[in-house]
Parts: structure tokens; sequence; C-alpha cells
């Protein structure tokens, strides 16, 4: 048997899956999920901090049932970047043969990364949102673009608030959308950009109280995505309802990590898991005056499951992109 690997860079991934591919591809592996059909286990964390390196990276495997695809994410973020002219997040993805774990694919994970992170609030905004006509975007880094990019497909949105602690970041934000079809606001503070919201999302590499419960109004759905806190706790203690994107690893990082590690939160203080309720088994929201929760941890069947479909498609075209012999 060959082994013969594609190395697979970001415009060629680019070339082969659409915003609306992603956004299909992250509800579709969501269902499946909630239907059984995809192993997962838990996200590791490698944290470089005590070492002096100031960054992480997360190991986050998956099989993906209905379309035959394993493989593993390992993206980081760090600090240094930036000053390199590269993006905080950095992502790379390898997929293997199910059946026998030669390597079929390397591939750059930036662009998979950046639009599945994004196309989650749009899934999940479209699930659990009473109203979507005024949406707030805390944090208006990447992955705010592309949570906003996501969700200007699938909602109806009439104005988008803006926060960031660089002004220089929301005017990169708002000229990435030259035609869209609602209003900016760019808020002064996080207080005006969250009162009267009906949607909130939070995008931060921050670790702080970025929203207040008394600033929410009923019906309101919060969906933070950070890495680490960025509400404060009662946001999370008072919601009527709190979703997750995946049950073991919302306890261990992100918003609720905190709650979790002082016994507030547990497995079962969640009260809708996005999958079962898209695949059928639960249900989102019930009442259009609940105030939603979210926390979206991200997950790495999302990766896995667009990287198999950049490859299939690749296959299936009989383009000549490049393959390693690695028995090499
Ligand atoms: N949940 C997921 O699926 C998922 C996936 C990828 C990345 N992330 C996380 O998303 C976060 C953002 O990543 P990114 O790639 O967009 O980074 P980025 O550096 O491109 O953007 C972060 C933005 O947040 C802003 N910010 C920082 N502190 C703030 C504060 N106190 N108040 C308001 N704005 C503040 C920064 O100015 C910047 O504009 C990180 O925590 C990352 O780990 C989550």
């Amino acid at each position: 048997m060959e082994q013969k690997a594609y190395i697979i860079g970001d415009e060629t991934v680019k070339k082969y899956l659409t915003v609306d591919d992603v956004i299909q591809c992250v509800e579709d592996t969501w269902r499946w999920y909630g239907e059984g059909k995809v192993v997962m286990p838990n996200k590791i964390t490698t944290d470089m901090e005590p070492m002096g390196v100031h960054g992480w990276f997360n190991s986050m495997p998956a099989y993906i049932g209905p379309m035959d695809v394993a493989g593993i994410k390992v993206v980081g973020g760090y600090d240094g970047n930036r000053a390199l002219g590269l993006p905080y997040i950095k992502a790379n993805i390898l997929v293997t043969d199910s059946k026998t774990g030669v390597l079929k694919a390397l591939m750059n994970g930036d662009y998979i990364n950046d639009l599945r992170t994004g196309a989650q609030p749009a899934v999940m905004a479209k699930l659990l949102a009473s109203k979507t006509d005024i949406v707030t975007v805390i944090g208006t880094g990447l992955q705010g673009y592309t949570s906003l990019l996501c969700m200007s497909r699938v909602l109806t949105m009439k104005e988008v608030r803006l926060c960031d602690i660089s002004e220089e970041a929301m005017d990169r934000f708002i000229a990435r959308f030259p035609d869209a079809p609602f209003r900016f606001v760019k808020c002064k503070s996080n207080e005006e950009g969250c009162r009267g919201a009906d949607v909130v999302i939070t995008v931060t590499n921050a670790n702080a109280n970025l929203v207040e419960e008394p600033w929410l109004k009923k019906g309101s759905l919060v969906m933070t995505m950070g890495s680490f806190r960025e509400t404060s706790f009662d946001v999370v203690r008072k919601a009527d309802k709190i979703a997750v994107d995946q049950v073991g690893q919302s306890l261990h990082r992100g918003n609720v990590k905190e709650l979790a590690e002082m016994g507030e939160i547990t497995a079962e203080s969640f009260d809708i898991i996005v999958p079962d309720v898209l695949a059928g088994k639960a249900t989102g929201r019930t009442d259009p005056d609940h105030r939603i929760y979210a926390q979206i941890i991200g997950t790495g069947m999302l990766d896995v499951a667009c990287a198999g479909l950049v490859l299939k498609r690749i296959e299936e075209s009989g383009a000549d992109a490049f393959r390693y012999d690695m028995t090499k």
C-alpha cells in the first residue's frame, strides 16, 4: 500500500471550502455528534507558561463516522505571534486513514479553524436566539470577524455593536464589511454594547468580567467563545438556561471553568446541549423571555470534518496537489 500524504496549504484549503460549506459542516457534525456518530475524546491543553514560553496548544482528535474521517487538530495561542506578523491562533490538522493510520494529509488549519469558530455562533444563534435585530460583538479580532461573517449568512441583523479595547481593531473590523446590510455602532463601553442587545458574543483573549448580568435584557442570548473568563459569574449563575456545545470540555476551559472548579457548575448544570437539540433528542429555547447563556468551547470534530471535506474534494477533483511519499 502506498503511503503518500497530501501537504495542503491555506490557499488550497480556501479553494475547496466556502463559508457556507463550513457553516453546513458545523451543523452536520454537531448533529452527528448528538446522534452518537462521532468519537471525540476531550481536548488536552499543553500550557507552556510555567516553562517561560508564552503560549499553549490543544490536541483535539476526532473520528467522524458518517464521513469516515479520522484526524487531529493541534492549535495554540502564542502571545509573540502578532509581532511576527502571524495570527495569535495557529492551527495544523493531520488526517489519517481510519483503517491503517497511514497519514493522508497534513493541512494548514488556520482558515478551517477561524471559519469553523465563526460558524459556531451562527449555527447556535439560529437555534437559540429569540431575536437577532441587535447583535453585539465584544472582541473584534480574527475570530470576531469570522463570527460576524458567518452570522451575517444565516441571521437577519439590523444593528451590530462593537466593543474592543482597541479602536483600531474596531475600525479594521468595520472595513472588512464594506457592503454590510446592517449598521455598525462602535461602543464606548461594554455596558453600552450590551444593554438592549438581543445577542452578545464575547471573543477576546481577555480574562476579565466583560459582561455584567444587570446589563442583559430578557430573552437575550450571550455566547462566550474566549479561552478564559469573559463574564461575571452572575451572567452564568442567573441565566434561565445554560447551553454548551460539548459537556466535558466546557468544565475545563473558558468562561465557566472557574465556576466548575468552585463546584457551582457541574455536567448536570447544562440545560441545553446543542448537538442533542440538532439531533432531535432535546429541546433548545422553550421561552422567548428566557435569558440563555451559552459557552462555545470549540471541538476538534469540526476541524477534522472540514479537513475531511477538503481532502475528499481534492481527491475527487483529480487536481495535481502535492503528495509526499512518507516512506522516503
Ligand atoms: N471557542 C472557540 O472555538 C475558539 C476557537 C479559536 C479561538 N478561540 C479564542 O478566541 C479568542 C480570540 O481569538 P482571536 O484569534 O480573535 O484573537 P485576536 O487577537 O485576533 O482578537 C482578540 C481581540 O480581543 C480584543 N480584546 C482583548 N482584551 C479585550 C478586552 N478586555 N475587552 C475587549 N476586547 C478585548 C483585542 O483587542 C483583539 O481585538 C481567544 O481567546 C482564542 O483562544 C476560541
